[in-house]
């Protein structure tokens, strides 16, 4: 059980500063010894994972305890149950909280001021669920059991109370989708006025496709050869809009 401890608490050190050397330009001329001693993110990261494994075992007080003295020294609150995949990067910490039912996927980066918390006082699962590759913007506060895509981005101080959906961009209070999928969200009015509708077409080629078939029922019914119509060419024009710019 010991050796299993060190061994998995040195893997753990590795991939916490493997973590923020990825993510964090400023660990570009500091030793791996400096990161693990002055960065908050990754001390945090190292005692969720002993208050967990504690908690997991069952042992009382110092699951909490860990937890405690952690946030006093990090500013950074992490609920030994919490959930929380490989790779999360914790940039900056102070003022981070993650909930009790909080669950965070694969390489996902948070900043300062965090928080993955409830809407009130109901218990039971309350708190986000984050997929991978998501980043949080600092001072984002995620709230209640809400699902955030993956490789989602939250803007900095987004308030975001409803599911996010994967590789989208949420901003705002109410948080608000900007980007899905990459590609800007318009809520403005649509500026292409070429390829306006035009009703009295539509209505001229739903009667020609009317009158079509109940030519081909009379030719049926008499026993006539089919008649062979010719389609007017009813398509929209299409062409560059003027709209562009
Ligand atoms: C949201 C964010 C990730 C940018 O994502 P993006 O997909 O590249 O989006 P864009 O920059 O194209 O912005 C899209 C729109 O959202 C707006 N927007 C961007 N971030 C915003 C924010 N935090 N709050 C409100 N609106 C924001 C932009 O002004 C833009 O509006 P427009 O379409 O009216 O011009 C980035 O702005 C952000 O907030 N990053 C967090 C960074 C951080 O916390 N750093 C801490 C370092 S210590």
């Amino acid at each position: 059980m010991a050796e299993d401890l060190i061994t998995r608490t040195f893997g753990g050190v590795r991939s916490h500063i493997a973590a923020a050397r990825g993510r964090d330009p400023a660990t570009a001329n500091v030793s791996s010894l400096e990161i693990l001693l002055t960065w908050p993110g990754v001390q945090a990261l190292l005692a969720y994972r002993l208050a967990n494994r504690f908690r997991r075992s069952g042992i009382p007080l110092l699951p909490f305890a860990v937890s405690y003295l952690s946030r006093a020294i990090t500013g950074i609150e992490i609920h030994p149950d919490a959930r929380i995949g490989p790779g999360l990067f914790i940039d900056h910490g102070a003022g981070v909280v993650i909930g009790e039912t909080a669950e965070i996927g694969e390489n996902v980066t948070l900043y300062q001021g965090v928080t993955l918390g409830g809407t009130g006082f109901q218990a039971g699962k309350r708190h986000p669920t984050i997929e991978d590759n998501v980043t949080i913007g600092s001072g984002a506060k995620l709230l209640g059991p809400i699902k955030v895509g993956h490789g989602a981005k939250i803007g900095a101080n987004s308030v975001v109370v409803e599911d996010v959906p994967p590789r989208s961009t949420v901003v705002g209070n109410p948080g608000h989708p900007v980007r899905i999928e990459g590609r800007k969200v318009t809520d403005g009015p649509d500026a292409d006025w070429i390829h306006l509708p035009d009703p009295l077409q539509d209505a001229v080629k739903s009667l020609s496709a009317r009158i079509k078939d109940l030519e081909r029922q009379v030719a049926e019914l008499s026993g006539e050869p089919k008649p062979d119509v010719d389609e007017p060419d009813n398509e929209p024009k299409k062409g560059r809009s003027s709209a562009g710019g």
